[in-house]
């Protein structure tokens, strides 16, 4: 059933593509349907920060193992919890985070070896040659500890100040001379010369007086032998982007170092989506762009507390902002837009409608064109059966036509019963055809028939290639929620 079905779904791209009828056609063949397969994809990691303890939380790690091949700890390879005492050092949560990724085929982000925040209280008491010495054995010691197990260290850590100055940050560290940050490199070099070795930072985002500070550094680095490989752009976002972040990464890279988006999360709010897109092609189009983390895995997890700033909700299901990352990853150009309901859909556009629950579209199956065919779900493709347009049907209603068959989706018979199947008939503009748009939360809308009052969903949360689609009582599911991607 599946080798007919794509050979009649690829003979349907091939005759679109001839005729010139459709646009931006993305080929299922080398679609990523996880984070880190697309990421892989496109040669990149996809990363999450982890809190170790949470390592024990099913819910916590199946998302962790499904989507992500990089980790970082979120606190536990920290100066404060690495030598609690000086000369005295704990590894055994950081043990424990690179055993996971070990055993997952994930690589481990370190982070970090130096840093003005979270060191241990002996040595927020020190300073001067006391305090450089500790701070360049603590690098040694960390470092040789971790030999050979870490991808990439973030030696040094939001070292510069914010604002105009582009210049350091005062902190004990700082006092100790100019140069600690070089001495880290080089003791970083020394204790584990595998590993890339980076400076990490925040708002960089664009190109600002911090990022230019930072860019004379690496550039002195560079031209003097000083041993740096990487430089990390947190990305801790807000609601807009910096238009020169991409030709910010660019600059970093044309250095002659990598770049990596090490921390990224996104206050919630209308455009997260988007934010989270432009990030993930921004990386995608700088070639020393090498992988992106996300500072945790749900929105409970977050540091941020109430910004819901991840990819995953609290439930651990995919947000818009998921959908809008890999779509990216998969090469996808337009941003999603959900238009919302208030305001009406665009009926000139053509929309691929994702299910939330299974990330799956919407899909007349085997591209059928008879009265009568199933509507299923399928892993999305763009092909013609998985592209929707909205026909008013005024009234704040909609029929949902398919461009492959022309035909509309239909509540067979006119059924109002739970479970009542839905299928493509033609467009005869009845009750039974006709839907409404309803919010949900994240951008995600539920379409609830006219005649039944009843929402389409995917029948029994399934997350199947073929799964079915029926008609349900309004219940919330995440398996009756849908986003509609525009794609023409
Ligand atoms: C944060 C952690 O997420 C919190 O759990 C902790 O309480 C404070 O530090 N920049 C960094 C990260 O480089 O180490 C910070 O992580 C977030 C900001």
């Amino acid at each position: 059933m599946k080798s007919k079905r794509t050979m009649l779904a690829a003979a349907t791209i091939a005759v679109a593509l001839t005729t010139g009828m459709t646009v931006a056609l993305t080929p299922a063949a080398g679609a990523g349907t996880t984070l880190k397969a697309a990421a892989a994809e496109k040669g990149r990691y996809f990363g999450a920060a982890v809190a170790v303890n949470k390592l024990s939380t099913s819910a916590y790690t199946t998302i962790l193992n499904r989507e992500f091949n990089s980790v970082v700890p979120e606190n536990e390879m920290k100066w404060s919890s690495t030598e609690p005492q000086q000369g005295v050092f704990t590894y055994s949560s950081g043990d424990r985070l690179v055993s996971h990724a070990q055993a997952n085929g994930m690589s481990v982000r370190g982070h970090t070896l130096l840093w003005h925040a979270q060191q241990p209280g002996w040595a927020q008491g020190m300073s001067g040659s006391a305090l450089r010495n500790a701070a360049m054995n603590h690098v040694t010691q960390v470092a040789t500890h971790f030999r050979g197990k870490i991808h990439s260290w973030d030696v040094v850590n939001e070292a510069f100040a914010d604002g105009g100055s582009g210049g350091r940050r005062d902190s004990n560290l700082q006092r100790t001379g100019n140069d600690w940050i070089e001495a880290a490199f080089r003791a970083a070099r020394a204790a584990d010369p595998g590993a890339k070795l980076c400076y990490n930072d925040y708002n960089t985002d664009g190109i600002n007086a911090k990022s230019t500070g930072i860019y004379n550094m690496v550039r002195d680095f560079r031209s003097r032998g000083v041993p740096i490989d990487c430089v990390g752009f947190q990305s801790h976002l807000g609601t807009s982007l910096a238009g020169d972040y991409q030709a910010n990464l660019q600059r970093f890279a044309d250095l002659g170092v990598d770049v990596q988006i090490t921390e990224l999360d996104v206050m919630t709010g209308g455009n997260q989506a988007n934010i989270y897109a432009a990030v993930t092609r921004a990386c995608l189009a700088v070639s020393r762009c090498t992988g992106i983390t996300t500072w945790g895995v749900r929105d409970c997890d977050s540091w941020r507390g109430s910004d819901n700033a991840l990819l995953f909700d609290c439930n651990g299901n995919k947000k818009s902002a998921y959908n809008a990352v890999l779509d990216a990853l998969n090469g996808g150009s337009t941003p999603p837009t959900t238009p919302p309901p208030g305001s009406g859909v665009d009926t000139s556009a053509w929309y691929v409608l994702l299910n939330r629950n299974s990330g799956k579209a919407l899909d007349v199956y085997a591209a059928a064109t008879n009265d009568g065919a199933r509507i299923s779900q399928w892993t999305r493709n763009n092909g013609n059966n998985q592209q929707w347009q909205f026909v008013d049907s005024g009234g704040g209603y909609y029929r949902v036509k398919s461009r492959n068959s022309s035909k509309v989706l239909d509540v067979s018979n006119f059924s109002t019963a739970d479970g009542g199947a839905i299928v493509q008939w033609s467009d005869l503009n009845g009750t039974n055809q006709q839907f409404r748009l309803a919010n949900s939360s994240d951008g995600y809308v539920r379409l609830i028939n006219r005649n039944s009052n009843k929402v389409v969903e995917v029948q029994g949360a399934s997350t199947a290639d073929g799964g079915n689609i029926v008609q349900y009582a309004d219940w919330g599911g995440t398996n009756q929620q849908w986003q509609l991607v525009r794609i023409g």
